[in-house]
């Protein structure tokens, strides 16, 4: 049965590709070759290859039963395409494979993903069928579906989005769910064998604020303590904070088999920009813990289905724990094996002034130190992709009266619009490390205390990058650019 569907799907996929227009396909993300992207899934380091599974479409640019695409690596930076993995239509994913994990059992890639089925219209959230499914694979590449593995507890419908880890001998898995009366729920499962479950206890719920359903949960340890990330929905906008359609991020606390989690730190957000969603994390070859995120949000504006294709995974980013405890979240090093054609600027002090850089190409990595404490300008910071006239522009800069760094993108190309801002850190100096592909801008400030990650749709033929500052000084303490070579074949 899958076997014809495959086919079909990755048919289909390559006819779509003939008609991709990259005018925004990402130099160094991860994006499908054509069609729909959303979650990662599947994020694994098995047998010397890096394997990231995503939720895709590969019939059109739009979601719609859902199948896994595949794409492997050897170094966590360069990605090869794969045939796709899971295409819907058993009885029970009749209606989509959903969002689910990839673990080692005795040298067999398995896949553990949900299996879901509309009972009355497609779309419909109110009648849908989730269950827990596996699939295995001897070489990595074909996966044989091994039917349902585990169906929710009583009274709950929305169940999905398995993430399994071995611990001291045992199988663990965390699902996400929503209860009847609309609160959201990470449950724990453990088990000898991936094909026998038992339901532990629920290891976090919603209160009142915070969201209907948790999607894409994912449980870990960092330093000495347990994160518990997942995707809330449902929760309100508060001042600065959760202004996008859903969140993503952690809990962090205390957690041993059989015994509750303890929360020590209540729900933060992981990414402040307006395209972060459904993170999902793996262990490097070495041990790091590193995350992939779906780097757009439902609902967002995607002019590239104008071209056939949509969605993309954030740059791969490493979580550690730091001496207060916080999370920080960093691109991974191996990126600067990328890195071509550097340029820097010397130390400048600017004074309501812009300054251009010389490039042919914006795109690429920006390291931009800037002394925040000796700068009083109102407002300083970059603007790139710029046309001459200046129509165009998204703009990353420090807000001197309200204390904050913003990324506006207000004026960002087709669709997108708004700001999203992370408060100055404590420190003199700001820290920025900035990433800017082909529709996408991701900032990490001061080693990852924050981050905001966007996308953009700038016309591709005005490239230009510029500092300014206005009504004041701005101390630029060093700015360097370099290009960065292209990930995916
Ligand atoms: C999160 C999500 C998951 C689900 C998948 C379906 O973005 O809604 O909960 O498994 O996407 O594509």
């Amino acid at each position: 049965m899958m076997k014809n569907t495959l086919q079909r799907a990755n048919q289909a996929q390559q006819e779509l590709k003939k008609k991709v227009n990259d005018r925004f396909y990402p130099d160094f993300h991860l994006a499908p070759p054509a069609g729909w992207m959303n979650d990662p899934n599947g994020l694994v380091f098995s047998r010397g290859l890096y394997h990231a599974f995503y939720q895709h479409h590969p019939y059109d640019e739009n979601w719609g039963p859902m199948h896994w695409g595949h794409m492997t690596s050897r170094d966590m930076i360069h990605w090869q395409h794969q045939p796709i993995a899971l295409a819907p239509g058993d009885e029970y994913d009749r209606d989509g494979c959903f969002s689910g994990c990839a673990v080692e059992d005795n040298g067999v890639l398995t896949l553990i993903y949900t299996g879901h089925v509309w009972l009355k219209q497609p779309g419909d959230d109110s009648a849908i069928r989730e269950v827990q499914c596996i699939a295995t694979s001897t070489d990595g590449i074909n996966f044989s579906k091994q039917g349902v593995i585990l169906t929710p507890p009583e009274g709950i419908m929305h169940f999905r989005d398995p993430k399994v880890w071995r611990q001291d001998n045992r199988w663990y898995m965390v699902v996400g769910a929503r209860t009847q009366d609309n609160i959201g729920q990470v449950l724990l499962y453990s088990a000898d064998s991936l094909y026998q479950w038992q339901f532990e206890r629920v290891l976090a719920k919603a209160d009142s604020h915070s969201g209907y359903m948790w999607e894409c949960p994912d449980f870990f340890p960092l330093g000495d303590k347990f994160m518990l990330m997942f995707s809330p929905q449902g929760m309100k906008a508060e001042g600065y904070r959760y202004r996008n359609l859903f969140q993503s991020g952690y809990l962090l606390g205390q957690w041993q088999p059989e015994v509750d989690f303890v929360v020590e730190r209540n729900f933060q957000e992981l990414d402040s920009g307006h395209d972060f969603y459904a993170p999902q994390s793996f262990l490097a070859e070495d041990g790091r813990r590193i995350i992939f995120g779906w780097m757009d949000m439902w609902e967002s504006a995607m002019p590239s289905k104008e071209d056939f294709w949509a969605g993309c995974l954030t740059l791969p980013r490493e979580l550690t724990l730091d001496a207060e405890g916080r999370v920080r979240m960093a691109p991974v090093r191996e990126l600067e094996s990328l890195r071509k054609d550097r340029h820097s600027l010397e130390p400048i002090s600017l004074k309501n002034q812009r300054c251009e850089f010389d490039l042919s190409v914006v795109t690429g990595e920006i390291q931009l130190t800037l002394d925040s404490k000796n700068s009083d300008a109102e407002r300083y910071g970059l603007e790139f992709a710029a046309g001459e006239s200046g129509q165009c522009a998204t703009r990353l800069y420090v807000d001197n009266q309200s204390r904050r760094l913003i990324l506006d993108r207000g004026q960002s190309g087709l669709g997108v619009a708004g700001y999203r801002s992370v408060p100055l850190p404590d420190d003199d100096l700001l820290e920025l490390r900035i990433f800017i592909d082909r529709s996408s801008i991701e900032v990490f400030v001061n080693q990852g205390e924050s981050c905001l990650t966007s996308r953009i749709y700038p016309p591709a033929q005005e490239q230009v990058l510029r500092l300014y500052a206005e009504n004041g000084h701005a101390q630029v303490i060093q700015c360097t650019h370099w290009t960065l070579g292209c990930i995916s074949k």
